[in-house]
């Protein structure tokens, strides 16, 4: 039986809540002889400040470096709002990302048939929306340099942030959304604004370039990325897999999310680059929300966008392909059996809290198996 290691940051906030349902999912595909997981568990986030005055130890960065699969919860809250910018909770994640080199950032937006009323936008538009978001993570205007105010001799002040890509950054982020596509629907939308941008211009021809060598199995569609925003409201199921830039996949990434209903229901990925010997990726899955603070510590919170992760996990990090269609299909069962979290219920119909939407998974899981 394979043998894999989990490195688990619960975090702040409801992100310990969330994390042991994952735990129970997790010891049940054990018991069932799907693969042995061994699990160690760190401090990130201002739990991690509150121990030992660092958003995440040194000793921590080593076990996620060495493990098969970072699963994180979420961190912050109100708690930490002044301590030091160096080590605030948010530090914790910002570190792994960079230590780790996770450059390819992957969010699914799923619109599950059984909550399709709950999108802002009409039921025939999402129903059944099963689209990817690739998005680089580590470059692009928020990291570029030059990045300043500076005062001109004027007395006027003058902002400069730099959007900066080279060649190798595009290749292997347009690599990761091609490899995800040939897995899917064989389509891949590139978004980028060509049209008055240098990046977009670079972006655009090594997009092409890449698809026509390496992949010319994939179908390869060019989308100025402000119109990109307008389909994915107008009509998102034309799209399978999108990639584009940190900034684009900022915005891009949630728009998708919204057509899908609650922030409580997303999950995400991302992935740094193959090592050379083993071909394995280094890999953190986390829900796209926050610590809800508002709601920590009540016990109602909606695991399903951490469960979603482990199962992108078992997907992508562990080749556990099977296993992780399994957990979403249970996931998709229980919704459609009308078992809601509060963030998701409809106005008067029951809630159940974290740990009874936990087994109910489980339980449909034990129905599949
Ligand atoms: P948030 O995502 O924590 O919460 C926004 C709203 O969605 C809240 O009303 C919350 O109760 C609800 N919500 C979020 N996840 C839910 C779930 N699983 N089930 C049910 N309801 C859920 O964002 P907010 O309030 O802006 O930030 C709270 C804290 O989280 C801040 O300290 C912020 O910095 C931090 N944060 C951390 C992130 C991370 O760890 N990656 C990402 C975003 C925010
Ligand atoms: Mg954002």
């Amino acid at each position: 039986m394979a043998s894999f290691n989990l490195f688990l940051l619960p975090g702040d906030g409801i992100g310990p809540e969330i994390m042991v349902e994952v735990k129970s999912i997790l010891s049940w595909f054990q018991a069932r002889g799907v693969a042995t997981f061994e699990t160690e568990a760190g401090l990130v986030g201002g739990s991690a400040y509150d121990a030992h005055g660092k958003a995440i130890s040194e000793e921590d960065m080593k076990l996620a470096q060495a493990a098969d699969a970072v699963l994180f919860g979420a961190v912050g809250g109100p708690k930490w709002d002044s301590v030091p910018y160096d080590v605030r909770p948010e530090a914790g994640l910002l570190r792994l990302r960079k230590d780790l080199g996770l450059f390819a950032n992957l969010r699914p937006a799923i619109c599950y048939p059984a909550l399709a009323d709950a999108s802002s936008l009409k039921r025939e538009v999402v129903e059944g929306l099963d689209i990817l978001i690739v998005r680089e993570l580590t470059g692009g205007v928020y990291f570029g340099e030059p990045k300043e105010i500076v005062t001109l001799e004027n007395g006027e002040k003058r902002a400069v942030d730099t959007q900066l890509y080279t060649t190798h950054e595009i290749e292997r982020i347009a690599r990761v959304a091609f490899d995800l596509a040939r897995t899917r629907g064989k389509k891949v939308a590139s978004a980028e604004k060509r049209n008055v941008m240098k990046s977009g211009v670079l972006w655009n021809q090594v997009v092409t370039k890449i698809g026509k060598e390496e992949y010319s199995d994939v179908a390869l569609e060019h989308v100025l990325a402000d119109n990109c925003a307008m389909q994915l409201v107008r009509w998102p199921k034309q799209y399978d897999v999108i990639v584009c830039d940190n900034l684009f996949g900022d915005i891009l990434s949630d728009v998708a999310a919204m057509l899908t209903g609650s922030l409580g229901m997303l999950p995400s990925a991302s992935l740094g680059a193959p090592d050379a010997a083993t071909g394995k990726r280094k890999s953190l899955y986390e829900p796209v929300h926050g610590s809800a603070p508002d709601i920590a510590g009540k016990g109602i919170a909606n695991p399903i966008a951490m469960i979603g992760s482990f199962a992108m996990a078992l997907r992508y990090s562990l080749g556990l392909g099977e296993a992780a269609d399994m957990l979403d299909k249970a996931i998709a069962n229980v919704l459609a059996s009308g078992v809601r979290t509060k963030d998701i219920a409809a106005a008067g119909q029951n809630a159940v809290g974290t740990k009874d939407m936990g087994a109910a998974i489980v339980k449909e899981l034990e129905a599949l198996a």
